[in-house]
């Protein structure tokens, strides 16, 4: 497709003998269409240039005007404020889109990403725990980031980082060799693994010397004792298998599943690294980092008291192995915001390691916000938890009886109250700012007129049922369409938004916000509405007829775009 953009750009920067990287850079896309296509801020360049905003302007747009004489994709170029706004030629636009579905399979595809490498780290659940709402998130966020940079071009590396290590399991092995027995952790693994849990974490509270027990265990766990890592990897096989349950609803996949444990043999390496930086403090019988020069006022805890190593150890040795097995150019941990300053801490005792700074540059700490009930904060430990499991299953239940009650004769009912009720729910984690709180409110969720998955999934089984009517089983004839015809606004909206994809893509990665493509969707699915309201799609006139197929087609064919 022709990037009209860079076009602009290329026109502005040979005027004004400025880099043409920058003009693009500062070019901006009009919210309302009355202003152009694209606008040009010429203030961004009035230092540089040394003039005022509508000098700049007036002085390019006398040069520019000549040029787009010649320039048939270009219509005019006018003057708002300090502002150079451009006209494309919407049967330019119109063109280009059409083009690109006839020829491109992977619609909103680029190249923009060859040989770059992109680590993502998410969902991450822990071991005999409840996979919960927040990891849902990481799950539904990293997985959508994951397949945007696949279908930018770039290589992604999926990682489920398990909390599989840590004090717990010393509890949890102190907890069952007390009272194993009374618990049937086979059947219910995760929800009798929590009680034991629970347990023995109110007995260690009273108990100094069963606390010790445990710290203990997790000791021998580290050193390898048999007892203690044959109970462990029952405990971890056991919940993986819960987990994958809910990684199969979602279509969640990851490439590696190393998770905290898999880097206990690699901590010796980190230690000496930082032993030999001469910053390792012992501090009350710990070993720490300080970084208070760093402007970070809690030190980062790197071996506890026992010996034994901290999370955020086990996340340093997963930087540098990283580094080194997949040498990437981002690393991306898609975590709560609750773990701010662990992140915070993590990167900044990273650059102590001897890295290269281009993976120490590219750590970026992906928060999001809370998952909130319309009653207040979901927490494990005060019996407010939704399990994930059977958040989805009432989902699917809910989506179930709204079906029931809309439409009963519907065939395929158990299929489609699925990926309804799960696609809500996907779609309500990806929807809006991911730094947000989200409250999680099923009447919004599962609304089907609302901004929502279910409306948009209703758009794509529309566009779907009206190419069935139309006959068209796989792509409708680019040559039966007459562009003129796709000229009015409405079929122009859509059309521009098909132009746009792949920028809104790259905006994506940008930021790691999903929800920029969220937003474009839900823009798609209203302008494809719009669209269907004002215009007869099967009219009489052949040449109206086929055009407004085809336009339906290239929606439905956006909306199927995978990786
Ligand atoms: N297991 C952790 C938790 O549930 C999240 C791990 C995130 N990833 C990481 N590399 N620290 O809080």
């Amino acid at each position: 497709m022709k990037n009209f953009k860079q076009i602009i750009s290329k026109l502005i920067s040979e005027n004004i003998d400025i880099d043409e990287k920058e003009i693009y850079m500062y070019i901006e896309m009009p919210k309302d269409s009355k202003n152009g296509d694209y606008s040009f801020p010429c203030f961004k360049l009035a230092k540089e240039l040394k003039k005022a905003p509508p000098v700049i302007a007036q002085e390019l747009k006398e040069k520019l005007d000549e040029k787009i004489a010649d320039i048939s994709d270009i219509e005019k170029v006018d003057i708002v404020g300090g502002y150079l706004n451009f006209y494309i030629s919407p049967i330019s636009f119109t063109n280009e889109v059409l083009n690109e579905f006839e020829t491109q399979p992977k619609i909103g595809s680029s190249k923009i990403g060859e040989g770059k490498k992109i680590v993502i780290d998410y969902s991450a659940p822990n071991i005999a725990k409840q996979f919960h709402i927040g990891h849902l998130r990481s799950t539904v966020i990293g997985g959508a980031l994951y397949r945007i940079y696949q279908h930018l071009g770039y290589t992604v590396i999926g990682i489920n980082h398990i909390g599989d290590y840590g004090t717990q399991f010393g509890k949890l092995i102190e907890g069952y060799k007390m009272w194993g027995s009374e618990y049937d952790i086979e059947k219910d693994p995760i929800n009798e693994l929590t009680k034991i849990y629970v347990r023995i974490s109110d007995l260690c509270k009273k108990d100094e010397k069963v606390l010790q027990a445990c710290r203990d265990n997790f000791k021998k766990l580290e050193d390898g004792d048999e007892y203690c890592v044959s109970l462990w990897t029952r405990f971890r096989n056991l919940s993986l298998t819960e987990f994958q349950k809910v990684y199969d609803l979602l279509g969640s996949k990851f490439d590696s599943w190393n998770g905290e444990a898999f880097y206990s043999d690699k901590m010796p390496e980190i230690i000496s690294i930082l032993e030999k930086t001469g910053k390792l403090e012992e501090s009350q019988g710990a070993r720490i980092i300080n970084l208070e020069d760093k402007g970070i006022n809690t030190p980062c805890i790197i071996e506890k008291t026992n010996g034994s190593t901290t999370y955020a150890t086990r996340d340093l040795a997963a930087i540098v192995y990283r580094a080194r097995n997949y040498d990437f150019d981002k690393a991306l941990y898609v975590v709560s915001y609750e773990q701010t300053l662990h992140f915070k801490q993590v990167f900044e005792v990273a650059k102590l390691l001897g890295l290269d700074e281009k993976y120490t540059k590219g750590l970026e700490h992906v928060s999001f916000g809370m998952v909130l009930l319309p009653t207040g904060k979901m927490s494990t430990r005060d019996g407010n938890v939704i399990s994930l499991d059977d958040l989805l299953k009432e989902s699917i239940s809910r989506a179930r009886d709204i079906i029931e009650e809309k439409n009963p004769s519907l065939e395929g009912k158990d299929e489609i109250s699925k990926k309804v009720g799960i696609g809500a729910i996907i779609f309500n984690d990806l929807a809006n700012s991911r730094v947000k709180d989200e409250i999680f409110d099923w009447n919004q969720i599962l609304n089907f007129q609302g901004e929502t998955g279910p409306y948009i999934q209703y758009t794509f089984v529309r566009t779907q049922s009206i190419l069935e009517k139309a006959g068209i089983k796989d792509a409708p004839d680019l040559k039966s369409v007459k562009p003129e015809i796709l000229q009015d606004m409405y079929a122009q909206d859509i059309i521009k938004l098909l132009y746009d994809f792949t920028d809104v893509l790259i905006q994506v990665t940008d930021k790691n916000e999903p929800s920029i493509l969220s937003r474009y969707l839900i823009e798609l699915s209203k302008a494809f509405s719009v669209f269907y309201n004002e215009n007869k799609i099967m009219a009489d006139d052949e040449d109206v007829r086929n055009s407004r197929i085809y336009l339906t087609y290239a929606v439905r064919k956006s909306f199927e775009t995978r990786c």
